[in-house]
């Protein structure tokens, strides 16, 4: 201890005397010594900063187990969970030996057809019917796909009525996909195929996941006095290259690490920030398959009518194939099954609502969105000012009035905000084990958007270390409100594809519903609420989506009085 003390003292001096040699050869005026000697400071600072940027980028050997290795292994129930889990998101690929040589012949979504079925006319439809729509991918030369994997996605909707309801869609795993639908609704109903990318991108994009975790890097600050030093930062760095510090979580074993500054030492780190995204990742061929407009999110044209007019509900019943978690009407979102949904379009009736409540939120930017909502639709609940960097947190709102307190905070690494202070940095489980929680206590969890460069195996990690939380947190305060809000589709183009695409999105998200399944927990299904709605997706999605999620909340808060009768 002592001896590194003194070891680092001399370094430091060393330093210290280097930097003053270097101040008296750059100042040419004793006047203003003090301006001069602070800036030409943060000068000789900076220019140390930069080089170790360029020097601590870390190339990264593909290696499929290399994220695995640097956690700690799980147990044997633990491990078969995530096979488990990992089979159920299992995609089928391109067969091997029949990969493409070009783009020609990927899927397409201008050569490809959808058809309701039957595609014979007078059929009649009844609210309570299931609609089934068959589609047929073709590639760019017109030929038929003999494979599946495409990431398709289908909504049935009508502009008239404010209605719309996400689709499920089946793989036939033969160039052939059924898009079901309930139809909930009478009046006039519209399907919508959307292709978002080919089977042969989805292959890329597996590829990546599992091969280029480094594809997001991160970096951190070290700093003593007036000496700063930043290095790249990840879940797993190739230990080849040069020493890390290891910030592996005590509690959970999460990992992260940095590369070790070269004259600091690891706990002198300040603060953790995205770092940025590794540019020509994919090859020049491999770049055709995200093309925005050409194969990223066009849809797919029908080959007759893409209509149907609904009639009123019949006697009997059809047993569906699909079972949505809701749909718009009139732009509101109706749940099926679980919640009652309750409209809070007055903040009084918000503030009546969490009155004497705690509402933490924990997560990523889609759930702060949800704090901002909050805060701006209800004046009594001021927010607090912390003196947090902007959009970053954490934050807090108060109404002393109704005694409600809200909180947000983000989750831990690999978050991937502009500048997160290390003392601040904290893991979402770690923070749930320090609540007392209670019927008066309400969690809420948005954690999705962050992980979508890591295999999945480092988000079953994560969710699992959360779901031991909340069970504790839950075993020992019954009557504590959780609430996890789901992903949700983005606007998509080239660069996003290749690092958070909706199809990461959606393989997290089925991971996220498994984990949780059968906890006291409400989903909020961000995932049907952005496709089944007919704004254009975007990552923070719009306000009205925003509200009905509001109001799910809420309603799950605060259940409906049952009558007495
Ligand atoms: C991947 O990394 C692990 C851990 O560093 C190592 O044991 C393994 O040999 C590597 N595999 C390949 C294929 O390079
Ligand atoms: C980092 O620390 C954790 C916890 O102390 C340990 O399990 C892990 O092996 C360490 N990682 C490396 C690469 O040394
Ligand atoms: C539709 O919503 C509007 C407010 O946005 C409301 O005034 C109207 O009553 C609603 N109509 C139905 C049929 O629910
Ligand atoms: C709240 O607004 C929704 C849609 O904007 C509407 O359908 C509902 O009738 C309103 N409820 C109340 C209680 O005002």
């Amino acid at each position: 201890m002592y001896r590194n003390l003194s070891k680092y003292t001399l370094v430091f001096l060393f330093l210290a005397l280097s930097g003053l040699i270097f101040l008296l050869r750059n100042i040419h005026t004793v006047e203003n010594w003090n301006c001069h000697s602070i800036s030409a400071l943060y000068q000789l600072q900076s220019r140390i900063q930069a080089s170790f940027i360029q020097v601590h980028l870390p190339t990264f050997h593909p290696n499929h187990t290399f994220c695995a290795h640097l956690g700690q292994k799980p147990s044997p129930e633990d491990e078969l969970e995530e096979r488990y889990l990992l089979e159920s998101i299992a995609w089928p690929g391109p067969p091997p030996r029949s990969s493409p040589s070009s783009l020609r012949q990927t899927s397409d979504p201008v050569h490809s057809l959808f058809a309701i079925l039957p595609t014979k006319e007078g059929r009649e439809w009844h609210v309570g019917d299931e609609l089934e729509a068959l589609v047929q991918m073709h590639d760019f030369q017109g030929r038929p796909k003999h494979y599946g994997g495409d990431f398709l996605l289908a909504r049935l909707h009508s502009p008239e009525l404010g209605a719309g309801v996400a689709g499920r869609v089946v793989d036939h795993k033969n160039g052939f996909y059924s898009a079901l639908f309930p139809l909930l609704w009478a009046g006039t109903a519209q399907l919508e195929v959307t292709l978002v990318h080919s089977s042969e991108a989805v292959a890329v994009l597996q590829r990546l996941r599992e091969e280029r975790p480094d594809r997001v890097f991160f970096k951190s600050l070290f700093r003593l006095g007036f000496l700063s030093e930043t290095t790249v930062c990840n879940m797993c760095l190739p230990p080849d290259q040069q020493p890390l510090c290891n910030y592996t979580d005590l509690y959970t074993g999460e990992p992260w690490y940095c590369y070790k500054p070269k004259m600091l030492s690891c706990d002198t780190r300040v603060n953790h920030a995205k770092g940025g995204y590794l540019k020509h990742i994919v090859t020049n061929k491999e770049a055709l398959l995200f093309q925005s407009g050409v194969n990223i999110k066009v849809h797919i044209h029908p080959s007759g009518p893409d209509k149907v007019t609904v009639l009123p509900r019949r006697g009997t019943r059809h047993l569906h194939r699909t079972a949505p978690s809701g749909y718009y009407y009139n732009d509101t979102w109706r749940p099926l099954g679980g919640v009652t949904m309750r409209h809070f379009n007055q903040s009084s009736a918000v503030s009546q609502c969490l009155k004497n409540k705690v509402i933490n939120m924990y997560g990523d930017s889609t759930v702060r969105q949800w704090f901002e909502y909050l805060i701006a639709l209800v004046p009594e609940l001021k927010e607090f000012n912390l003196h947090s960097p902007k959009n970053v947190g954490p934050f807090m709102a108060v109404d002393t009035t109704h005694n409600i307190l809200l909180r947000y905070r983000c989750h831990g690494p690999p978050i991937r905000f502009s500048t997160v202070m290390s003392s601040e940095l904290r893991y979402v489980s770690n923070e749930l084990d320090g609540l007392s929680g209670g019927r008066n206590t309400v969690v809420v969890l948005s954690i999705w958007a962050h992980f979508s460069t890591f295999p999945v195996g480092v988000y079953i990690r994560r969710l699992r270390h959360i779901r031991q939380a909340l069970v504790r947190l839950m075993d020992r305060a019954p009557g504590t409100v959780v609430v996890i809000r789901s992903a949700n589709l983005q606007a998509l183009d080239q660069e996003v594809s290749l690092y958070n695409s909706d199809w990461y999105s959606l393989q997290l998200d089925q991971v996220l519903r498994a984990m949780f399944k059968g906890l006291n927990v409400l989903v909020v299904d961000a995932w049907q609420m952005s496709l089944a709605h007919h704004l254009p997706h975007a990552l923070h999605p719009p306000p009205v989506i925003v509200k009905n999620m509001i109001d799910m909340l809420l309603s799950y808060v605060c259940p409906e009085k049952k009558s007495q009768t």
